[in-house]
This record gives C-alpha cells, structure tokens and sequence, in this order.
C-alpha cells in the first residue's frame, strides 16, 4: 500500500517449490521501480527477526533496520518473536 509517499509492503510469498530463483528479488524490485515512478519518499515493511531468508534478500534490496518490536509475532513455532522494522529510501 502506498500512504503520503510511504510504501508498505505486507505480505510477499515465493512458492517453496520456486524460491532461490530471484522471484523474491524481482517481486520486491518491480514495487520499487513502481514507487519510484509515484516519486514515493520510502518503502516500509516489518519482518519476523527469525526469518534469515527475508532478512538477507531485504538487506541485498537495500533496506535497513530502523526499529525492533519484541514479541510482535505471537503463534510461532519458536514462541512469541520480535518484528524487525525495516526501511528502504527512494531518493
Ligand atoms: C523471503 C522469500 C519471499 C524470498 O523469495 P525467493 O524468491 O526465494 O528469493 P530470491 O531467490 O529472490 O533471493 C534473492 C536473495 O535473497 C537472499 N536469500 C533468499 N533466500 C535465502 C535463504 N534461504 N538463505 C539465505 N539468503 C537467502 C540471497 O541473497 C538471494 O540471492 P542469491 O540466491 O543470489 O544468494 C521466500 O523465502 C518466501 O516466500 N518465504 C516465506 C514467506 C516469507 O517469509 N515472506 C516474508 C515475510 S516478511
């Protein structure tokens, strides 16, 4: 979603069967080059700190941690996680 030149992203999925393909990559760079058009300031998105694969492929796409939410995640298999809040900026 895209709010007062802030993007969101809120869910994405890679069928298992597909991921290390660079579907990841690619779903998250066309949103990029899309906010980019819209001139959009800055694209936003919270991941379970757990979550090695998300985290690598975001950080490789440039975003960064901007904030942390302990036990945001709450019916884990881990038990409760924190969210990681990262940012990724457009200009
Ligand atoms: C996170 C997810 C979307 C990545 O999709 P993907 O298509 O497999 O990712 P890509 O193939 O584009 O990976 C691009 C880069 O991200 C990093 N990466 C992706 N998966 C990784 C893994 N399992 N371990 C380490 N690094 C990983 C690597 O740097 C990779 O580049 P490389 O393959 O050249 O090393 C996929 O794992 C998924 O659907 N996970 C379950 C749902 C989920 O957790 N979504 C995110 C919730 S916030």
């Amino acid at each position: 979603r895209l709010a007062a030149g802030e993007g969101e992203i809120l869910t994405v999925a890679v069928a298992r069967a597909h991921r290390r393909q660079g579907l990841g990559w690619q779903l998250i760079d066309a949103v990029l080059r899309e906010l980019h058009a819209q001139r959009a300031e800055a694209l936003f998105l919270e991941v379970d700190e757990t979550n090695t694969p998300a985290i690598a492929l975001y950080r490789r796409l440039g975003f960064r941690q901007v904030g942390q939410r302990p036990n945001y995640y709450r019916s884990t298999e881990h038990g409760p996680t924190g969210a990681l809040v990262m940012r990724r900026d457009l200009r």
